[in-house]
């Protein structure tokens, strides 16, 4: 039986086009929702989940993403002369435990399959998460903490799945499903963004997975499909019929945090959870919205 999953892979290269100019000198994952960066919920909901070692896939001019998992001894220094011990907490919170960070650069724009493959000599052959910052899923437990623990029942293959609107489904990669037990469905087909009419179903799967390491060496044949990328979602249904392989309807609310519209109501969202923000913002939404 599958125990847990060790090793985390990052996808953090992309070039954050729908939030431009905000991405001109800034990554998109160092954009905060609330008072933390977005990379730092896919970090937190990671080691909630037991991950030990994060496999981060970057790019040029994003190095401020390493950096906010780092030390900062200045900053750090200064806030415990001054003897701000709730700021210093908060900064140290964010290191992770020495080796436990390791980057790598995906040198061109070839697709998420193939930010997924540059990080094959690390992730070796142990199954893997993938987490996809952008997907910002809040929840307690996290959701992929509640995939682990589905996972140690399933083994194989486990993608997290949500239903979108039939028009939408053009944006996701969209499972056709078998058989349901529970919170898991059996995959049968994976397609990557499909139209509407030709979509088996509108089960989207969002940015979170546990893979086994056979996808590497689906991924290392290099061969293009939806946009012409290297699709994580085409390497994936390969392994449909030889692994195990299963949608997780997680429970959860998953925020489009690429979009100007998701950052924005998930800035909402998690202010209204937070007791101190919720009552002012309470405040301002009844004096200011019909
Ligand atoms: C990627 C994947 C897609 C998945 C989506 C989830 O698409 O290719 O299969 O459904 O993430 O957010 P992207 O959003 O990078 O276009």
């Amino acid at each position: 039986m599958a125990t847990g999953i060790e090793v985390a892979v990052l996808p953090v290269a992309g070039m954050g086009t729908r939030m431009l100019p905000a991405t001109k000198a800034v990554p998109k994952e160092m954009l905060p929702i609330l008072d933390r960066p977005l990379i730092q919920y896919a970090i937190d909901e990671a080691l909630e989940a037991g991950i030990r070692e994060v496999v981060l896939v970057t790019a040029r001019g994003k190095d401020s993403i390493e950096d906010h998992l780092d030390t900062a001894p200045e900053l750090e220094r200064t806030l415990e002369i001054r003897g701000r011990a709730r700021e210093l907490e908060s900064v140290r919170a964010t290191r992770l435990p020495p080796g436990s960070v390791v980057s790598i650069r995906q040198q061109e724009p070839l697709g998420l399959g193939h930010a997924v493959w540059c990080a094959r000599h690390v992730v070796g052959r142990r199954p893997f998460a993938v987490l996809l910052p952008d997907d910002l899923v809040a929840g307690s437990p996290g959701c992929l903490l509640q995939m682990v623990e589905a996972w140690r029942e399933t083994g194989g293959n486990l993608v997290a799945v949500e239903e979108v609107p039939p028009e939408r489904t053009g944006s996701y990669g969209i499972m056709s499903p078998g058989a349901s037990r529970g919170r898991l469905t059996e995959v049968l087909g994976l397609v990557e963004k499909p139209r509407p009419e030709e979509a088996p179903s509108r089960l989207a799967v969002i940015g979170r997975y546990i893979l086994q390491p056979e996808v590497m060496d689906v991924l290392g044949q290099h061969r293009r499909g939806a946009g012409g990328e290297i699709q994580l979602t085409d390497a994936m249904a390969e392994l449909i019929g030889r692994q195990p392989f299963h949608g997780f309807a997680f429970t959860g609310t998953r925020h489009d945090c690429g979009s100007v519209l998701g950052t924005t109501i998930a800035t909402l969202a998690l202010a209204l959870e937070r007791p101190d923000l919720a009552p002012a913002v309470r405040a301002w939404a009844a004096e200011h919205l019909p």
